[in-house]
């Protein structure tokens, strides 16, 4: 890039809740430190909600989308067509990338996979948020990226503001990786922690998470393991280049976990998280979530709260874990944001005038 060069970047949006709002928040709050830092110039060209949705060619002032709380003013003061399908929407865009995060279904995958297909037909990159496309169809969504010449970023559905794909891809080049074990659910591990401090029963540290708007009003996804599958297969088939689906991994929740396991677990030097495992073994895989013995020594054992982490075996750098990251939709819009600068502004580019 020469000196002063601006990319601008077109950026589609399907979802506007939780993950959706704060992405936008994002992009205005980091707008001049993204033009600063790495010459980008986002723009949002369209946003997709479940009845309708609007497309701008120009940008849509993003300054309005902050004061806008229900579907009555979507339509009246932005503009909000509610005859425009998401399919129609997509195939009239002009973005260059498009951001998934819509409700994640991870039986059907939609309406996220039909959003990555029509996205890629159009020859547009791919940052997910949700986890259905993924874990329903991996290898038949990786090969059409593949044909269409596009990239897909998918940080947002594994883990989030925890990197977990990054590491293993990047920095964990050129090892093998023995096997993986992820705490990779904040709310269950938020219940096991409170249960195990406050001697609380799985009830009642459920309704504490509840109370504090961790855990959703049906946990069910999170506190049976479904989403700790979810996204662990997903890690899992990046990883290994497998196509592994949800019914294949052994599946435990924390549903039956008591205080009184808990401080068995403490009496034996350790504790109790629920814990995603993929490990090749042989010519099969070992794939499970359950809740998991940890020693006090374990890196894991000590990762509370709604904090996430993700523990890897290597045969050249030996082991490593990578704790933290917000468990919230700010942490998840950021992850998105960086999937975008990692495509639109590769760090040896952006390096490259730094030094
Ligand atoms: N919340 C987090 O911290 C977090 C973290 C990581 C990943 N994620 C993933 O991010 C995704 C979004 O989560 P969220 O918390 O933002 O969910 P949310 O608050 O329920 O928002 C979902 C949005 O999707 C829209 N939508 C529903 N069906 C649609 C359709 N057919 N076409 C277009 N838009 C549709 C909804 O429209 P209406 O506004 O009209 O209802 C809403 O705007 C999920 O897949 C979730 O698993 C969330």
């Amino acid at each position: 890039l020469e000196e002063g060069e601006r990319v601008e970047v077109k950026i589609g949006l399907s979802g506007f809740g939780n993950v959706g709002r704060n992405f936008i928040g994002l992009l205005l709050e980091k707008k001049k430190y993204l033009k600063d830092k790495y010459k980008l110039d986002l723009k949002v060209v369209t946003v997709l909600v479940s009845d309708g949705g609007i497309n701008n060619p120009q940008g849509i002032p993003l300054e309005k989308f902050a004061a806008i709380k229900t579907a009555f003013e979507r339509k009246n003061m932005l503009g909000f067509d509610d005859r425009l399908t998401g399919e129609e929407a997509i195939k009239a865009s002009n973005a260059d990338v498009w951001v998934e995060a819509t409700p994640t279904n991870i039986k059907t995958g939609q309406p996220g996979l039909t959003y990555f297909h029509t996205a890629f037909d159009r020859g547009m990159h791919v940052v997910t948020l949700s986890k259905g496309p993924l874990v329903c169809a991996f290898d038949q969504v990786m090969e059409h990226a593949r044909k269409a010449g596009v990239q897909i970023k998918y940080s947002g559905a594994t883990a989030a503001a925890l990197p977990t794909i990054d590491v293993a891809l990047n920095s964990l080049a050129g090892t093998n990786i023995l096997s993986i074990q992820g705490i990779l659910n904040g709310t269950s591990n938020f219940i096991l922690t409170a249960m195990e401090k406050a001697s609380l029963s799985f009830a009642e540290a459920l309704a504490e998470a509840k109370a504090q708007g961790i855990a959703e009003p049906d946990p069910s996804l999170d506190v049976e393991g479904w989403d700790t599958a979810s996204k662990m297969i997903i890690i899992a088939n990046s990883i290994y280049d497998t196509d592994f689906k949800i019914d294949q991994v052994k599946l435990t929740g924390i549903t039956k976990i008591t205080p009184a396991d808990l401080q068995e677990a403490k009496n034996r030097g350790g504790t109790i998280k629920l814990l995603g495992i993929a490990e090749p073994i042989g010519d099969t895989f070992r794939l499970e979530v359950a809740p998991t013995f940890l020693r006090a020594d374990h890196p894991l054992a000590s990762v509370n709260g709604t904090t996430k982490g993700i523990y890897f075996c290597t045969d050249t750098m030996g082991p490593l874990t990578v704790i933290g990251g917000y468990s919230n939709p700010k942490g998840a819009a950021a992850a998105a944001l960086k999937d975008i600068i990692s495509i639109f502004a590769p760090a040896a580019k952006t390096f490259s005038t730094s030094f």
